[in-house]
């Protein structure tokens, strides 16, 4: 069976979160399954150069964007066995980041009808196109639209998978016909809620809706998960699933993962975890106290991950003999709040702004602990890497955490 994966992020090539870390590890693991599996993504501007360095150039066509025709070029590498095709406009993405801008609506409607132009010009044709997140919402959209008639087109099938139903593209009713490009005698695919919504658009017209977690696909019925789509979803709920994700085990295992301290195994955690902690607190500048319980976070700062949760009990966790470590960055009120705790408990507690991988894998190697209390959790990929370095999870009962943390309680 022939898939084409289509992801706005994919892993080493550009991650900021944990699609990114899917559409990385999913295509490889499945490829074990007799599932020829290739991936397309945008080629960004800000591409590491020993990938870029090994990109081999196909062709170039242009891909209606309302009423206008942009240029997209088309490159493709191999990596670890998986074949990756990048759509490269400079126009649309070389820029610093991935995504925030003002025309991310008109970057990702460009992104997705390129990935159905892309399929004349290559030699693999579709069983299966999985689309992923609103980024890619809009390809079953297109697919229906424009290319059914189409012979070759005729029978693929679609996927589209909610990674975090909180993000959905959503724009005011003028994008479209002049950015989307669908006229208004189809306008009920996109509309809700008097915008354009290209996630609504993907559960309307894909085959199958999966969300990363059983549990997860559950609760988006709910309005309190749901973020205004459960009407649409408890309408669609013939067609949707919910699977949970894996991590790959390769590429997060403590014994030869080069960015840990010291290098451990199952049976030599104990003395591995104690020298990643006393070297974790000593480049942190924390007190090198073995029998201290380090708890470590690695998140976004959103509220979402259950920030206000441990911005309440942080003052009454602190009256106990802990030390704790966070790693990540996003909404500045959390940002602010950590760093006046740091400056509260200087030898308790550090707060390390940024997304460093690196820096994560050192933490969960370190760590006793490793607290994930988001509010709701799609899937979650943390708490998974965190059982796999031999930090016990500590998570609250929603979406994936449930599905893959098993209560010892
Ligand atoms: C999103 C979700 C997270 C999930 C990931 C990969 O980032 O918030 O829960 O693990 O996608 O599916």
């Amino acid at each position: 069976m022939n898939v084409l994966f289509c992801a706005s992020e994919a892993a080493p090539f550009a991650a900021s979160g944990g699609l990114g870390d899917v559409a990385g590890s999913l295509p490889r693991a499945i490829r074990n399954r007799k599932v020829a599996c290739r991936v397309v993504m945008p080629l960004y501007g800000d591409m590491k150069q020993e990938y870029r360095e090994k990109l081999t150039y196909i062709t170039n066509f242009t891909v209606p964007v309302g009423w206008r025709n942009q240029y997209c070029g088309l490159f493709e590498l191999t990596h670890n066995g998986v074949k990756y095709y990048f759509l490269d406009n400079e126009y649309y993405f070389k820029r610093t980041g991935l995504y925030g801008f003002y025309d991310d609506g008109e970057r990702f409607a460009f992104f997705s009808r390129a990935i159905l132009e892309m399929l004349f010009h290559v030699d693999f044709v579709p069983d299966v196109i999985h689309a992923n997140d609103w980024q890619t919402a809009l390809v079953p959209v297109y697919l229906n639209l424009y290319y059914r008639h189409l012979e070759q087109y005729r029978s693929i099938k679609t996927v589209f998978t909610i990674h975090n139903i909180q993000y959905q593209g959503k724009y005011g009713m003028e994008v479209l016909e002049d950015v989307v490009g669908v006229p208004q005698s189809s306008r009920q695919i996109l509309e809700f809620d008097g915008c354009v919504n290209y996630m609504k658009g993907g559960i309307e017209t894909a085959d199958a809706v999966t969300t990363v977690s059983p549990t997860y696909a559950g609760e988006i019925l709910d309005p309190w998960f749901s973020w205004g789509l459960d009407p649409i979803l408890r309408e669609r709920s013939f067609k949707l699933h919910g699977i949970l994700n894996g991590i790959d085990t390769v590429g997060y295992d403590p014994a030869t993962d080069p960015a840990v301290f010291a290098n451990y195994t199952a049976e030599t955690a104990q003395e591995g975890k104690a020298e990643n902690k006393r070297a974790l607190q000593e480049r942190l500048s924390l007190p090198q106290r073995p029998d201290v319980p380090l708890i470590g976070m690695v998140t976004r700062l959103a509220s979402h991950k259950g920030m206000d949760l441990v911005k309440y009990i942080a003052d009454e966790l602190f009256t106990r003999d802990v030390q704790f470590v966070l790693l990540g960055s996003g909404e500045w009120i959390y940002e602010n709040f950590f760093r006046e705790l740091q400056d509260r408990y200087p030898d308790r507690f550090r707060y390390c702004v940024g997304f460093l991988p690196e820096l994560a894998r050192k933490i969960y190697a370190a760590a006793d602990i490793f607290l994930m209390p988001s509010k709701s959790e799609p899937c979650g990929l943390a708490q998974m890497v965190a059982c796999r370095y031999g930090a016990v999870p500590v998570v609250r009962e929603t979406g994936g955490l449930k599905d893959s943390i098993r209560d010892c309680g």
